[in-house]
């Protein structure tokens, strides 16, 4: 959905410009930009060394299989309403319900990318970061860091999808299913965190931002394997 389409929702509800909608079309703009520099900052598939492509997915794979269902349970313990309590779980019901983390596996062992003791250790400082910011349970911040995460995954897959195809592997449910349902997560959570504002007391950019820095920084480590450059 667009921001554009997010204020029109609001605003035919009410009949007024709410502070808020200002608001998520600013957190928006900074995903939006936050994403765009992650994805320009990729390496061309076709210049990378089999063990450069296997390392992304592995490293990838290593944070997300065991992560993402983790770190949305955080969003949904932190949250204070119901709208943004029913929307994320409607998320944990299709990750559960379909094995995502299944998906995630398969898609690593046929892309020949298992990670190893070496992949998780080149991720481990930047994802305890986020580990221990989700930890803390903050409602607004998770959810706009986790609406970042989900505006990412579903741009990055084509490019996960290519790697793996570089890699030898036709298994592609994980980055297939992404690449559209993932769409849908992100505006679902916007709804979510547009209900958690109406509910929170404004933030401080620094803090409102803060998990989105420290995933941005994690998936840079995932990309770009920043413990070896
Ligand atoms: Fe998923």
């Amino acid at each position: 959905m667009t921001t554009e389409a997010v204020v029109v929702r609001s605003t035919d509800a009410v009949g007024v410009v709410r502070p808020n909608e200002s608001k998520i079309a600013s957190i928006r703009t900074y995903l939006d930009r936050a994403t765009d520099d992650l994805l320009a900052s990729l390496r061309n598939p076709a210049q990378l060394s089999a063990e450069d492509r296997r390392g992304i997915i592995a490293r990838y794979a290593s944070v997300l299989e065991g992560n993402f269902i983790y770190w949305m349970t955080g969003a949904y313990i932190s949250v204070g309403s119901d709208e943004a309590r029913a929307k994320i779980m409607d998320n944990l019901r299709e990750e559960i319900r379909d094995c995502h983390p299944g998906m995630m596996r398969r898609f690593a062992m046929a892309a020949h990318a298992v990670p190893t003791d070496a992949d998780a250790d080149a991720v481990h400082r930047n994802l305890m970061n986020v580990r221990l910011f989700i930890g803390r349970l903050s409602p607004v911040p998770i959810l706009v860091t986790m609406a970042f995460f989900e505006g990412f995954i579903q741009r990055f897959m084509s490019y996960l999808a290519e790697l793996a195809e570089r890699q030898g592997s036709a298994e592609m449910e994980y980055t297939d299913v992404h690449g559209v349902c993932d769409v849908t997560h992100t505006q679902e959570l916007f709804r979510a965190l547009e209900a958690e504002m109406e509910l929170a007391h404004p933030l401080p950019e620094k803090e409102l931002f803060e998990g989105v820095e420290l995933l941005r920084t994690l998936l840079q480590s995932i990309v770009v394997n920043t413990n070896v450059q």
